[in-house]
């Protein structure tokens, strides 16, 4: 390499490097780089203005504790010969603002990160105190909510849909809509399993029962969703929209207890978490795509979205059923699994009738 190529090469390395470095400082995420040992060797302003203190002061007691705990030593040696990631969540460290002291919950994730030949730990570091605040607030409320929810279930239906209706009553959304969404969902799954019921024996009368029922639950995440977000008759920030994007993950949360479980809560748990997912994985809160999203999810995420576009919402007037049949047409592949759309198209007819049957000022 002659002398003008080589300054080149080392200009564009330093300008890479400060780019680099930038982004570093510019992340609002904290990021550190930590040894096996669990000492803080480097750290970005982010971190620091996480942990509220500056960069000469010693690391906070307890933070200082966790990391150099024997337990995540050792993880973080493992880590460095090749092990996995690791993940600790909901980490409590109260700090001190002023005189008062908020109790924070940090995530931590340390990944292996290899440069030329040497490998390197860095931790990324999210303050997730917010979600975890809402979630205390109201975890009680809507574990309460679940367990009448639960019991009522086979006694007496019309109060599972006052219970679930609170939530889409703030929603500026009525209890009729709750009733069509499971309407339409029991038409669609049952459009499923007779033509795709070879597929799974799982695909029986009890499982569309399960996912009409479970339907109703699809946002009951917003509980915990602010009033003043929900109701804003104006278009949302992006935060505010951010912050609406949580109730996918806060029902999910709620309703953890019945992941993997034969229940129509558990049914509900996914349609809660995924309705909100898109066939192409650009839809949050994950961002799975394809058959990655619950079936349950796929089918009840068509249908709230065709009972949002045949009606009047505070941001839009009622589009017709046409016009409704033509976006679902244009969103398969995109929003929408193919499949369900065929199927949606073949019985559109249907949901035009219970869309009339529930005729309403809805
Ligand atoms: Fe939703
Ligand atoms: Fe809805």
């Amino acid at each position: 390499m002659d002398s003008i190529n080589y300054l080149n090469t080392i200009e564009n390395l330093c300008v890479e490097n400060g780019k680099l470095q930038a982004i570093i400082e510019s992340s609002t995420n904290g990021i550190i780089e930590v040894n096996a040992a669990g000492d803080i060797l480097k750290s970005n302003p982010a971190f620091y203005h996480m942990v509220n203190i500056s960069p000469v002061d010693d690391i906070v007691y307890n933070l200082g504790k966790l990391l150099h705990s024997e337990d995540l030593k050792g993880e973080l040696s493992k880590l460095l010969t090749g092990g996995e990631d690791i993940l600790i969540k909901g980490f409590h460290l109260p700090i001190l603002r002023g005189k008062k002291e908020e109790m924070h919950y940090l995530e931590i994730k340390f990944s292996r990160v290899p440069v030329m030949n040497q490998d390197f730990i860095i931790g990324i570091v999210k303050d997730k105190s917010d979600i975890m605040r809402a979630l205390s607030n109201r975890e009680e409320y809507i574990s309460t909510l679940l367990n009448m929810i639960h019991e009522l279930r086979i006694d007496n239906r019309d109060s599972i849909y006052h219970i679930a209706s609170l939530v889409e009553l703030r929603d500026h959304t009525t209890g009729k809509h709750l009733e069509r969404v499971e309407s339409y969902t029991k038409k669609l799954a049952q459009e499923y399993m007779l033509t795709f019921g070879d597929r799974d024996p799982r695909l029986n009368e009890t499982f569309v029962d399960d996912m009409a029922v479970s339907s109703i639950l699809h946002d009951i995440g917003k509980v915990a969703i602010s009033d003043m977000i929900l109701q804003k008759p104006d278009k949302l920030s992006i935060s505010e929209f951010e912050s609406i994007k949580e109730h996918t993950i806060i029902a999910g949360e709620a309703l953890k207890e019945y992941k993997g479980r034969k229940d129509f809560l558990a049914m509900g748990r996914e349609i809660a978490t995924y309705h909100h997912e898109k066939w192409d994985g650009t839809g949050y809160p994950t961002g799975k795509a394809g058959t990655d999203i619950p079936l349950s999810a796929r089918i009840v995420a068509l249908c709230d979205t065709y009972d949002a576009l045949v009606s009047e919402r505070p941001y839009k007037v009622a589009y017709s059923h046409e016009k409704a049949i033509e976006i679902i047409r244009e969103e398969s592949g995109i929003s929408f699994d193919p499949e369900i759309v065929e199927l949606f198209l073949k019985i559109n007819g249907d949901f035009l009738k219970i869309r009339e049957y529930y005729d309403d000022d809805s």
